[in-house]
């Protein structure tokens, strides 16, 4: 069994300390094999933001997986934004995380791709050039091996859910994606905490998208307040666990998703679907 702590958009600078140092807490408490942070480390990409930030993703357990989102950029800055988009991610966040924004074990292969593009608007990009290495990634491992990619971009659509923004290319990408073996697409930049629905491609082959809301930031959106996701991985049977900040409580058990992976693809199991009736 597997476990990963998925943690996202913190934009330190319009962050809230307390959230902060539940958020920190919780994750100890958990104990993951791996800790995923999937981009907007700080609101504007100010050197005291990412210092904030590196305090933050420090105080972390190890393994870290970080790859850089939007706000990770500075915006009003054009020469910096033109030049050298990612100096400060570089500089501050990304010696922190693994080496080649990769991991894999005999368990699970975990590869972390950067979305945020300096020409696109807020809306990020997935190249070629990055499904490519999807596919040289995730070549030759064995059957059993849960492969998952992470962007901060969505590269998917959750079935039947609110409508969101996907990274430009994402439209050529999820096939080829699916096709390389992806299972699970982790993602963050909306906000939302969307834990698990089922995207078919063309080809049929079935992915399972996860968004995760803003972990610790002020900048919520309407209702979902500050989450993280625990996702636990057992052969072909995924849970998604939300974490959910209730005030004075900490970090507190939310909704719960479990899916199987089958022939047919992913299945919702019928357990969650109670547990989500129930909220
Ligand atoms: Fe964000
Ligand atoms: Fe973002």
């Amino acid at each position: 069994m597997r476990k990963i702590a998925h943690l996202s958009d913190f934009h330190f600078g319009s962050d809230e300390p307390t959230v902060t140092a539940d958020l920190i807490r919780s994750v100890h408490a958990e104990k993951p094999d791996l800790v995923v942070l999937s981009g907007d480390f700080t609101q504007r990409a100010r050197r005291a933001q990412f210092e904030a930030a590196r305090d933050f993703v420090n105080a972390l357990p190890e393994l870290k997986l970080v790859i850089p989102g939007n706000h990770d950029m500075p915006l009003f800055n054009i020469v910096a934004r033109l030049l050298w988009p990612f100096s400060g991610y570089n500089k501050y966040i990304e010696p922190l995380g693994v080496t080649g924004q990769s991991y894999r074990d005999e368990e699970m292969a975990v590869i972390g791709l950067n979305t945020a593009r300096r020409f696109t608007g807020k809306n990020g990009r997935i190249s070629e050039a990055q499904v490519e290495r999807v596919h040289e990634f995730f070549r030759d491992l064995s059957e059993g091996v849960t492969r998952v990619l992470v962007t901060h971009h969505p590269v998917g659509q959750v079935a039947n859910e609110v409508f969101v923004d996907l990274a430009f290319g994402s439209q050529l990408a999820l096939p080829r994606v699916a096709h390389a073996g992806v299972q699970m697409l982790l993602s963050g930049h909306h906000h939302r905490c969307l834990s698990g629905t089922i995207e078919e491609t063309e080809e049929k082959e079935s992915v399972l998208i996860v968004y995760v809301g803003t972990a610790n930031s002020t900048r919520t959106r309407e209702g979902d307040g500050n989450t993280y996701n625990l996702i636990y991985i057992e052969g072909h049977d995924v849970e998604v666990k939300v974490m959910r900040w209730v005030p004075g409580a900490g970090f507190k058990e939310g909704r719960r998703s479990a899916y199987r992976y089958g022939d047919d693809g992913w299945q919702l199991l019928p357990t969650s679907q109670k547990q989500r009736a129930a909220e």
